[in-house]
């Protein structure tokens, strides 16, 4: 499986041990994680890396890094990983393995403020959609936001995401955001 993917103006590829630096630009940064969840010191991130590289299915769920095709700037992130209920944050343990984790598997994203606004996470979610029914058997996509996150909610719309309304994800009540096989095929068309 080709896990490294392009985008019109990014390569998204799989996170690696050397990624701590972006890592600790978007999960360090309180501006980034104000709908997410708690920062992370910089030192907890870099201890994490072990963990934040893990991938499952053959490797076509996992962090990917997005990086200027043009430059080689990292920009931010992308994410398909099986969505915590109860848990505050993504179950590692599910993941590691060849199988996919039974759950449902939620498309995300987080970039560091200066690459706002250039429709960067749009072309992110995107691809990552795009990959995930690719090359795996799920028959739906999920994602789920803080209710006031507007700039997130816009993405997902944008990439064909229904909202189904709230649901619990990550020990609390969120936007439950959907896209099913059969509605990204008819996207295809
Ligand atoms: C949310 C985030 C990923 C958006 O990234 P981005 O690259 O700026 O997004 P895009 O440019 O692709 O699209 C943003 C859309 O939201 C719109 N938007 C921006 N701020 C908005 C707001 N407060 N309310 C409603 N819409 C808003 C933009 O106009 C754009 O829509 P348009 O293309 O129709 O004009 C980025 O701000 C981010 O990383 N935030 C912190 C992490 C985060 O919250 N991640 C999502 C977790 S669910």
């Amino acid at each position: 499986m080709q896990l490294t993917i392009e985008t019109p103006r990014l390569l998204l590829r799989p996170n690696t041990l050397n990624d701590w630096d972006i890592g600790i630009q978007v999960l360090s940064d309180p501006e980034v994680m104000r709908y997410v969840g708690a920062p992370l010191s910089p030192e907890d991130v870099r201890k994490h890396m072990p963990t934040f590289i893990r991938r499952s299915a053959g490797g076509a769920i996992g962090i990917w890094i997005a990086e200027h095709r043009a430059t080689g700037e990292k920009i931010g992130d992308g994410i398909l990983l099986p969505l915590p209920i109860e848990a505050d944050d993504t179950e590692w343990e599910l993941m590691g393995g060849d199988e996919m984790p039974d759950r449902d598997i939620e498309v995300g994203y987080l970039l560091k403020p200066s690459a706002w606004g250039h429709g960067y996470a749009s072309e992110i979610c995107a691809a990552l959609i795009d990959f995930g029914f690719e090359n795996t058997n799920l028959e739906e996509i999920v994602a789920v936001t803080d209710p006031d996150n507007g700039a997130s909610r816009r993405v997902l719309i944008k990439c064909g995401l229904i909202n189904h309304g709230m649901r619990r994800a990550y020990g609390g009540e969120t936007t439950d955001f959907r896209i099913s096989r059969a509605a990204w095929e008819r996207n295809q068309s």
